[in-house]
């Protein structure tokens, strides 16, 4: 969902100072453009699983990949170690394609109407997540899963519910939590001390 560009490219020059930028960043020289920009290897590893959640997601946008400046698109891996979880977040910039690479995943988003849609995924079954939507995946198999993602933006933006709510600085007051998840205020102060 990113505007159309004007050019056949614009490697982004992500040295150049881009303190207020507003539809991507500044392009390197034409001349100074080679083979290489248009080309990127970072998805070609498993990412480290070995963390709280069992996940991990290795982007392929513009800050890694600067070639896809101003042309609308980007890609992510996501590697799931046995119960891993990519945890709820939405993308306020783009609408998300799954494709399950390996293992089984329960792939789902919640609706404005506060539906929830899921399907467990398989190897080569694309799941889609429309723009800005709460989603996650869950690794149900036995075994590592993987996914491929794909966004219509450059860069979709990620907002993950938990830390957004439960760890930002400063932080969110502590009632106003409570009162929004209607628990006590003891149980918000143990869930911010995880984040
Ligand atoms: C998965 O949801 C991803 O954002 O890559
Ligand atoms: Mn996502």
């Amino acid at each position: 969902s990113d505007p159309d560009a004007l050019q056949d490219f614009c490697v982004a020059d992500l040295k150049v100072s881009n303190d207020t930028p507003i539809n991507g960043f500044v392009c390197k020289p034409a001349s100074a453009v080679t083979s290489d920009d248009f080309f990127f290897d970072g998805l070609s590893k498993q990412g480290d699983i070995s963390n709280t959640l069992g996940a991990t997601v290795t982007p392929a946008n513009v800050l890694t990949f600067p070639g896809l400046n101003t042309l609308g698109l980007s890609m992510n891996r996501v590697d799931y170690a046995p119960g891993g979880l990519n945890p709820p977040h939405s993308h306020p910039h783009a609408t998300e394609l799954v494709l399950g690479v390996q293992g089984e995943l329960l792939v789902g988003f919640v609706s404005t109407s506060n539906v929830f849609y899921s399907k467990v995924l398989k190897s080569g079954e694309n799941f889609v997540i429309p723009r800005g939507l709460i989603h996650f995946q869950y690794n149900v198999g036995k075994g590592n899963a993987s996914a491929i993602t794909t966004f219509d933006s450059q860069l979709p933006g990620v907002v993950i519910a938990a830390s957004t709510l439960f760890g930002s600085k400063p932080d969110i007051p502590d009632q106003v939590l409570a009162k929004a998840f209607q628990v006590d205020e003891k149980i918000v102060k143990a869930i911010k001390s995880k984040f």
